[in-house]
């Protein structure tokens, strides 16, 4: 096992406070997916999720039944094919190729228009041109694999998007809390290539550098991303062909998002709620919590005890902060996006690669069960 980090502040300080797309944050998150009515009771049942809008083809939508679920600042829009035409035979065509699996990850910009020229300057492909709503103006550019970016100009904040309405919310109550999208994890062949194309296109910079090596499983990875619009963008290769990274590439047919990081304030509450629903979550050995934990993590504020039940995981990224985390296996029927749930303390500014180690153990037991190592 190797590791390192390689924060690097110094790197491009001149674009640090350059933002060409003007992005203000994760809009929403779009899942293609087999049974919206499955999905969505899914999120809602077992992540505390609100039910917040949906539409068809009688509320105005093309070739799609879409649902919108979420808690706080998250969105998860989840579409399923509906009737003819060529709107449907694409939802049908991706979930056939990739499964079911995420589509498009829109972000909020001041503006749309600015935000596509400048894409269309830097050689981005258009898949949906500047469109004009009397809710937003929105266009979609082509990003890893079939995965796209959305660019969404609100305008009046009161619906999702045409065609959709809304469901009166209910008063957020329960265990389950959720405040934000921490961070959205891409696998792709060659990272390099996308670390280029977030510079170039969002003026991302590059915030930390990661190489695993268990011996047997290896990754490289480099997060993008822009502090000021909270965005983090994890962005992994396979290094070797047995690589957790390479198994998604496979199984995904081609690259993709990996996994969703779900910000929570209370993550022992939360993740006590999401067990007792059923979500299954990744094995931690119970050495992970042994006599190492302690001088690993040093001093924090959860008791041991309650980390131990719910297999919480800690990583100690800063003096001053440290980051408590679990990852559930996953989601779909192929081994491909699964969440993370992650707690912040202090300045916490990692991803938990401390435990980089106990992931890919833990991972690859699970690869052990399918064959595949
Ligand atoms: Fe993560």
């Amino acid at each position: 096992m190797t590791h390192s980090h390689s924060p690097t502040p110094e790197l491009d300080k001149s674009r640090a406070h350059i933002n060409p797309l003007t992005v203000k944050g994760i809009d929403h998150v779009e899942f293609l997916v087999d049974d919206v009515e499955a999905w969505s009771d899914f999120y809602i049942n077992k992540f505390g999720m609100y039910f917040r809008a949906k539409g068809d083809p009688s509320t105005g939508l093309k070739g799609r039944k879409a649902y919108v679920v979420g808690q706080g600042r998250i969105n998860f829009l989840l579409a399923e094919a509906a009737g003819k035409g060529p709107e449907a035979d694409a939802i049908r065509a991706h979930v056939k190729k990739h499964g079911n699996g995420i589509k498009d990850i829109a972000f909020r910009v001041r503006d749309a228009g600015a935000a596509l020229k400048h894409a269309q300057k830097e050689g981005c492909t258009v898949v949906r041109p500047l469109d004009e709503h009397e809710v937003f103006i929105g266009a979609t550019i082509a990003a890893y694999g079939d995965t796209t970016h959305t660019f969404i100009q609100r305008k009046r904040h009161a619906l999702f998007a045409p065609g959709y309405v809304n469901i009166p919310g209910g008063i957020e109550e329960g265990d389950i809390q959720f405040a934000m999208i921490d961070h959205i994890v891409a696998n792709v062949e060659h990272m390099d290539e996308w670390v280029d194309f977030y510079a170039r296109v969002f003026g991302f910079d590059q915030m930390a550098h990661f190489d695993i090596n268990t011996g047997r499983s290896a990754l490289m990875s480099k997060v993008v991303g822009d502090d000021g619009s909270y965005i983090k963008l994890p962005i992994n290769e396979p290094s070797s062909t047995n690589s957790q990274i390479q198994e998604f590439l496979d199984e995904y047919k081609g690259p993709g998002v990996q996994h969703i990081a779900l910000l929570t304030p209370n993550i022992i509450d939360t993740v006590r709620e999401i067990r007792a629903s059923g979500v299954a979550f990744l094995e931690v050995p119970d050495s992970y919590y042994d006599e190492n934990f302690d001088q690993r993590v040093g001093e924090i504020k959860e008791s041991k005890e309650a980390l131990r039940k719910l297999g919480i995981l800690v990583d100690r990224d800063r003096p001053d902060g440290y980051l408590l985390q679990v990852f559930t296996q996953p989601v779909f029927d192929r081994p491909t996006l699964f969440h993370e749930i992650i707690q912040r303390r202090g300045n916490s500014d990692g991803f938990g690669e401390g435990n980089f180690r106990a992931l890919f153990e833990a991972i690859e037991r699970e690869q052990a069960k399918r064959g595949t190592l």
